[in-house]
Order: C-alpha cells, then sequence, then structure tokens
C-alpha cells in the first residue's frame, strides 16, 4: 500500500470522519501510521508540548524541518503535513522557500493560519500542486495581539468573517481547514458551505473530522490541558510511577533485570 492521495482524502467529505493527530517524532508517526491514520500533521504544537516555549510564535523553520525529518523516517503512508511557522509565509516568495523547506525535509503538505491576509501566499502553495491546509477560527500565531484563547463566531460579525475566509480557502485550493475555538453552529454552517474537509478542535461535533494534540489526548504534558479535551489515558502519571517505582528499587538494592 502507498501514500495515501489528496485525492482520497478528498474523496471522504461527506462520507466518512477523520480523526487526525499531531506527530513530532518517529515512534508517534509510526504509532499513528499502525493506527490507520489518515493524516499526521506536524504541527508548531510541538513548541509548547515538546519544546518548552510558552507559546508557538517562538517555533522556527529549522525546528519544524528537524521534527518533520523525524516523522518523515517512519515513512507513514499517511499524508504529513507540516506547519509553516510563525511569520514564515508573509510574501508569496517566503511561502513558496519555506514550504519547500518542509517538503525536502518529508512533508506532503503544509498548514498555514488565516484567510484573506495571506490569500496571495496560498495561491502560490496551490498554484504548485502542494496540499495545503488552512487554520481559521483561533490563531495561535496570533496569541499576543489576541491575548488569550477564546471561541470565535460568537458574533454576527464574526460568524460572516469566517464563512467568507473559509469560503476563500476553498476557492483557493485547500484541501482542508482547521477550525479552532469556532461556535459549533457556525463550524456546522462552514462545514455545508465548502467542498474543503473542517476538521475540528474545540469547534462541536459538526465538523468533517476531528484533531487534536497528541499530548492532550494521552495526557502527556501534564502541566497544562485545554478545556474541551478529556484525557484518554495519563501518560504522564505512568511515567511518574514507573520512574519513581525504579529509582526506589535502586535506593533499595534491588534491582534486577533493570539494571
Ligand atoms: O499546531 C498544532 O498542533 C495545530 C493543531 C492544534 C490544529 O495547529
Amino acid at each position: 500500500m502507498g501514500k495515501t492521495s489528496i485525492e482520497e482524502i478528498r474523496r471522504l467529505k461527506g462520507r466518512a470522519r477523520l480523526p487526525v493527530l499531531t506527530a513530532y517524532d518517529y515512534p508517534m508517526a509510526r504509532l499513528l501510521d499502525e493506527l490507520e491514520m489518515p493524516l499526521i500533521l506536524v504541527g508548531d504544537s510541538l513548541g509548547m508540548v515538546v519544546l518548552g516555549y510558552p507559546d508557538t510564535t517562538e517555533v522556527t523553520m529549522e525546528d519544524m524541518e528537524h521534527h518533520v525529518r523525524a516523522v518523515a523516517r517512519a515513512r507513514p503512508q499517511a499524508l504529513i503535513i507540516a506547519d509553516l511557522p510563525y511569520q514564515s509565509y508573509e510574501t508569496p516568495a517566503q511561502a513558496l522557500e519555506n514550504t519547500h523547506r518542509l517538503i525536502r525535509a518529508g512533508a506532503d503538505g503544509v498548514k498555514a493560519e488565516g484567510g484573506g491576509r495571506i490569500a496571495d501566499s496560498i495561491r502560490a502553495i496551490t498554484a504548485e500542486g502542494i496540499p495545503f491546509m488552512g487554520h481559521l477560527g483561533m490563531l495561535p500565531q496570533q496569541i499576543k495581539e489576541e491575548g488569550r484563547y477564546r471561541i470565535k463566531g460568537k458574533t454576527d460579525n464574526e460568524e460572516r468573517s469566517l464563512l467568507q475566509e473559509a469560503r476563500l480557502l476553498d476557492d483557493l485550493g485547500a484541501f482542508s481547514i482547521v477550525l479552532e475555538l469556532v461556535e459549533k453552529n457556525v463550524s456546522a454552517s462552514i462545514t455545508k458551505s465548502v467542498s474543503s474537509l473542517t476538521i475540528g478542535i474545540g469547534s462541536g461535533p459538526h465538523c468533517d473530522g476531528q484533531i487534536l494534540v497528541t499530548h492532550d489526548l494521552v495526557g502527556g504534558f501534564p502541566w497544562f490541558t485545554p478545556r474541551f479535551v478529556k484525557p484518554k489515558i495519563r501518560v504522564a502519571e505512568s511515567i511518574r510511577n514507573a520512574i519513581g517505582e525504579w529509582s526506589n528499587e535502586v535506593q533499595g538494592g534491588s534491582v534486577e533485570r533493570n539494571s
């Protein structure tokens, strides 16, 4: 079985709901692929859950390339989509250059945040046939301007503008659009109005798919969990217990097989 194609993903619109998760390294990419996830996002959320930055604005192209390479070494059938980091797609030329860097690192496509403001950059990417994933609603790369993470689409103005931006991304050829913290009825109308697949995060159940940061789903970053996520397991707790147990064995002189 070869690489999942963008046409296969597009055909899922209205037929199946897509589960999408993030991976930043080889083992997680391999696990997600074994679980037959259709898409893997190397998100710039890696800035917080792996690199210890306060938000995504400090993530660099070099950080993204390093992690895309690790994910690509798993040779997944899943499409690898990589985030273009903060301020790396301000002009069409810059967007193209950085998209090509991520593709050379092993990505199959890229994601960028915003609509009309970055339309020329998106057009440059899709004109080359490179799979593009949009991102609307709460835009984490704008956190400094926004001041806090909040639900978008609660007012008529916001609803209208989200619908317009989603239609624009659809026209520009985005195969999918992440809707982050978008009011659930607005996500539902966007989902009905565009041919791109909508992938929701904290945006209610009516999207074509759902995406989560894998660390949030498995409790791998215990110091912060978004309000809309209920971890399925608590990996950090298991790690604490295993290490505590082993450390006690070492200190008590009872380590045998693990020495
Ligand atoms: O960076 C990321 O992981 C993302 C998802 C949360 C959608 O953009």
